[in-house]
């Protein structure tokens, strides 16, 4: 079985993708800081495995722990060795740095440099952790073989002109334009799913420290795609969710119009079941592209 660390399982969008993958008969190494929510979650993880009629129950290993805690990635990267190898990181927890936000003029630098280390560092570290086990999966394998890929094909990836890479595919014009075709994107890896917001690329008062984190991460989720080809690297901005974070992020506003967490999940399944090129997406743009959402 296929096997994914997911981190912040134990509530919203975490949880709800974790019960997606573990429906599908996934292993799952989950995390969150709190013991209590989070043993909840693994149990109801397992539950959901094994109502899916997939024979045994998913393995689904808790690991308490901040991810900003080197020996904690290291025990999350370690478990998912134990239960056979990774072919999934979910880059997931994340920090607001001031609750409820502030202006920038009020911003906290501590708020600001924990935003930081949450979004942008912890996922690195991840990262840089998990990559050998990545590299070895073979879970996203249905494109072609890899092919060596130079720098100077790297910007003439698109339609050979010499265009600049495009970080940023349009899903429904991706083979068209021939980047899941180019050597770029093919091959045999496991892949990489960053969870990032709009707030990377709008300028939303109040939001400018989250959004800096997550501008961050979103740079850093780019350069990683172009420097590990064979891996899929999708950084993707799910909308926003009725969710603890979000009420924290703005108490004041009445969350009942979000929608919630479970309903994104089925876009970040479309990234896993089209093997998408790797990029930049977000969770309303999958929903809409054609074809739908397959089963695997
Ligand atoms: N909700 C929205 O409207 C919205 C919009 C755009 C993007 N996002 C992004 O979506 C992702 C999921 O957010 P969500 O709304 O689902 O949040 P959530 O419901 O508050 O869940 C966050 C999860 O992360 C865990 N967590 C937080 N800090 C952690 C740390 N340092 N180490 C380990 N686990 C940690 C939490 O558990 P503990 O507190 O017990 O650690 C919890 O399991 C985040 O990346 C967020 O930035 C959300």
């Amino acid at each position: 079985m296929p096997v994914a660390i997911i981190t912040g399982a134990s509530k919203g969008l975490g949880r709800a993708f974790a019960a997606a993958l573990a429906g599908r008969g996934w292993d799952l190494v989950v995390d969150a800081r709190s013991a209590g929510p989070l043993a909840d979650a693994a149990r109801e993880l397992r539950a959901a495995g094994q109502g899916a009629g997939r024979g045994a129950a998913p393995r689904v290993v808790a690991l308490p722990g901040d991810v900003t805690d080197a020996g904690h990635r290291a025990a999350l990267v370690a478990a998912a060795r134990e239960l056979g190898g990774l072919d999934l990181l979910v880059n997931n927890a994340s920090a607001l740095g001031a609750e409820p936000l502030v202006r920038l003029a009020d911003h906290p630098l501590t708020g600001l440099r924990t935003a930081l280390e949450v979004n942008v560092v912890a996922p690195l570290g991840l990262v840089q952790e998990a990559l050998p086990l990545l590299r070895t999966s073979s879970y996203l394998s249905s494109y072609e073989e890899v092919t060596p890929v130079t720098e100077d094909a790297l910007f003439e990836a698109g339609d050979g002109k010499g265009e600049a890479y495009d970080s940023h595919p349009d899903i429904e014009n991706a083979r068209n334009a021939g980047l899941s075709d180019s050597p770029l994107y093919a091959g045999k890896g496991g892949g990489i799913l960053t969870i990032s917001s709009d707030a990377a690329v709008e300028a939303y008062p109040t939001w400018g420290g989250y959004g800096a984190a997550k501008a961050a991460l979103d740079q850093q989720s780019a350069v990683l795609a172009v420097e590990e080809p064979g891996l899929r690297v999708w950084w993707v901005d799910p909308g926003d969710m009725r969710t603890d974070l979000y009420a924290a992020a703005v108490p004041d506003d009445d969350p009942s119009g979000r929608p919630l967490p479970g309903t994104v999940v089925p876009a970040l399944l479309r990234l896993l079941d089209g093997a998408l090129p790797s990029g930049r997406y977000t969770a309303a743009s999958l929903s809409e592209a054609p074809g739908g959402v397959s089963s695997r």
